[in-house]
């Protein structure tokens, strides 16, 4: 096991980015940079052993800095949308930043995704990692409390790169975080990811209205939502349903089968296997978190931005599994069909997700 890191280029701030590689004895390779803890890419063997990069990015730090997407991203303090940038908690009444219409996405302005965070690195036989660490003050974003964050990526020799998100804050305080990887097993800008095939542990999904506030729970059974039976991601992806057609493909909150007795802390289960027929690679993901939101790469049409090797963006050419809480659950306190979302002081908050490759 074997970690690098190299100097990686100036933020406008003038603060200096770092990337660190995180190599395994079988050549699997993870990049991964201190600038929104953003994992910048991964290489992992096909059947016949060739690697290929599976997540996708951009080529320099600047684009990472200028881009929306989130690309790899460490997403904070609160994944997804606050619907109308404003919550109570507690009798108080906090307003955020309004980046997505009228409603905060993905943490506000600089969120954790576009802000550098301190690093460490350790190797032993069987495991490269790197600590990444950010402190955000009450108040930042709009958020109370002072939040100390924790983000743990492992690399292992059997494949798996674990990321375990750990978290306290003296105040109550809305907490969300994930990590905003888009894969593509066959490679980054190969095509659509209509052919690969996806198996979720999920019993429900949230409806959401057009600006993707989640609206309602929904069992999957019957709708193109479910995924319960391993399909095709491009399998159902046409249908005329409305929750589909609402958000342009797949967008959603995917609520794993008995989620309520998921905790942080919990035991990891496997709740997601994706593969692709073709290069053989296979993707399976294991979480303590109670839900997924499984995103379709809808809006991966930036002309501005264009991917590693200069691809153009294109819809549906990537899948993010975005493990988290349900989006919005702060407007749903009290709501026993809904996460509660709520990190209260003197609690800790502590849940890994698990990407594991193989090819077969
Ligand atoms: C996803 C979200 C999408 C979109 C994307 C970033 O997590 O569900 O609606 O905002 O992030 O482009």
């Amino acid at each position: 096991m074997n970690i690098y890191s190299r100097p990686w280029g100036t933020i406008s701030s003038g603060e200096t980015a770092t990337l660190f590689t995180l190599v395994n004895d079988n050549g699997m390779t993870v990049e991964i940079t201190d600038f929104g803890g953003t994992i910048v890419s991964i290489k992992t063997a096909d059947r016949n052993g060739k690697l290929t990069d599976i997540c996708l990015g951009y080529d320099s730090l600047s684009d990472y800095e200028k881009a929306d997407g989130y690309l790899g991203a460490l997403v904070g303090r609160v994944a997804n949308r606050i619907a109308g940038a404003s919550f109570e908690l507690e009798g108080k009444t906090y307003s955020l930043y309004a980046n997505d219409g009228g409603n905060c996405l993905h943490g506000g302005k600089k969120s954790f995704s576009y802000v550098i965070w301190k690093s460490e690195t350790a190797t032993d036989n069987d495991k490269a990692t790197l600590t990444l660490t950010y402190f955000s003050p009450d108040g930042e974003e709009g958020f109370p409390g002072n939040l100390t964050t924790k983000v743990t990526y492992t690399l292992d020799n059997g494949g798996a790169l674990a990321i375990r998100y750990e978290a306290e804050c003296d105040k109550a305080c809305p907490l969300n975080l994930t990590n905003h990887a888009y894969f593509n097993l066959a490679g980054n800008a190969s095509g659509p990811v209509f052919g690969q095939i996806l198996w979720l542990d999920a019993e429900s999904y949230l409806a959401g209205d057009k600006d993707l506030i989640p609206v309602a729970v929904k069992p999957v059974d019957g709708t193109p939502f479910d995924f319960t039976e391993p399909k095709p991601i491009g399998k159902d992806f046409f249908v005329d349903f409305a929750d589909l057609r609402m958000a342009g493909g797949y967008d959603h909150c995917f609520n794993f089968t008995g989620w309520k007795k998921c905790k942080s802390g919990g035991t990891l289960l496997l709740r997601a296997v994706a593969c692709d027929p073709i290069s053989g690679r296979k993707m399976e993901m294991y979480t303590n978190q109670p839900c997924v939101q499984f995103y379709s790469a809808n809006f991966l049409k930036n002309p501005c931005f264009p991917l590693r090797g200069g691809k153009p963006q294109q819809t549906q050419t990537a899948f993010c599994l975005e493990t988290q809480t349900m989006p919005d659950s702060i407007h749903h306190q009290g709501d026993e069909s809904f996460t509660d979302g709520v990190l209260r002081a003197g609690e800790k908050y502590d849940y890994t997700t698990v990407y594991k490759f193989s090819a077969e």
